[in-house]
């Protein structure tokens, strides 16, 4: 019997180890570190909210499987009516930050296709222009952002923001966007909600309308 072994990439270059201390972590340690997580990333109770931010994100090795184990159990835990939001609810509480724009692109890139993969696995006539995928886009390209987590700004030098998608009480599938600054994240009076455009409640696979309070 063959056995063939599939080398994993670690390095790209050691300029790049040198520079940005890019060495990627190996799927099997990803693994082992979240199995020790495993309560809150699929086990517990409102384990598809639970979130995760990884700030130096690199190809996305960690979000991904975050998001691979989350979609697992909803598929597990849940009824089928509430996969396609209920994906959405997961994809909305992974969040990243990472500094090169090719690790930063294949991070987007990755979270979408492990998204479609799970959907494809369901409905074989899953549109790429469907609302739930349109939503899904847009939650990857708010949640995992090219910038610099120690300066906490983005590419363009802007202050880097992110928004919680806090789920709206008994209207299952709705979600409540709030924005706010990385920076409040480190400061004790806690987020700075109200200086940022506030968005109406709508349904989770309609977020990408960025329909604004009030309109
Ligand atoms: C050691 S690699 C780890 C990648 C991934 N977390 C893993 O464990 O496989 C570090 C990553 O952080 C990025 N990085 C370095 N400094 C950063 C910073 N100040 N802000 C955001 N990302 C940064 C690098 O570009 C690189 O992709």
């Amino acid at each position: 019997m063959t056995t063939l072994v599939i080398e994993e990439r670690i390095l790209k270059s050691r300029d790049r180890v040198r520079a940005y201390g890019e060495v990627f972590t190996p799927r099997h340690m990803v693994d082992q570190m979240l199995d020790l997580v495993s309560d809150d990333l699929e086990d517990g109770p409102d384990f598809v909210d639970k979130t995760f931010l990884e700030p130096a994100a690199g190809d996305g090795n960690f979000l991904v499987a975050i998001l691979h184990r989350k979609l697992r159990a909803i598929e597990r835990r849940l009824s089928s009516d509430v996969w396609a939001d209920e994906s959405l609810f997961a994809l909305a509480s992974i969040y990243g930050i990472e500094l090169l724009e090719d690790n930063h692109e294949e991070a987007r890139v990755a979270m979408l296709d492990e998204f479609v993969d799970f959907h494809r696995q369901h409905n074989t006539s899953f549109s790429p222009d469907s609302d739930v995928m349109r939503a899904a886009r847009f939650i990857v390209d708010t949640n995992i952002v090219r910038g610099n987590t120690l300066t906490g700004r983005d590419w363009r030098g802007d202050e880097i923001q992110f928004s919680w998608w806090t789920r709206v009480a008994h209207s299952p599938g709705t979600v409540q966007r709030e924005p706010f600054s990385l920076a409040s994240l480190r400061e004790s009076n806690g987020f700075d909600f109200t200086v940022y455009e506030t968005y109406a409640v709508c349904r989770i696979a309609r977020v990408h309308e960025e329909v604004r309070a009030g309109a």
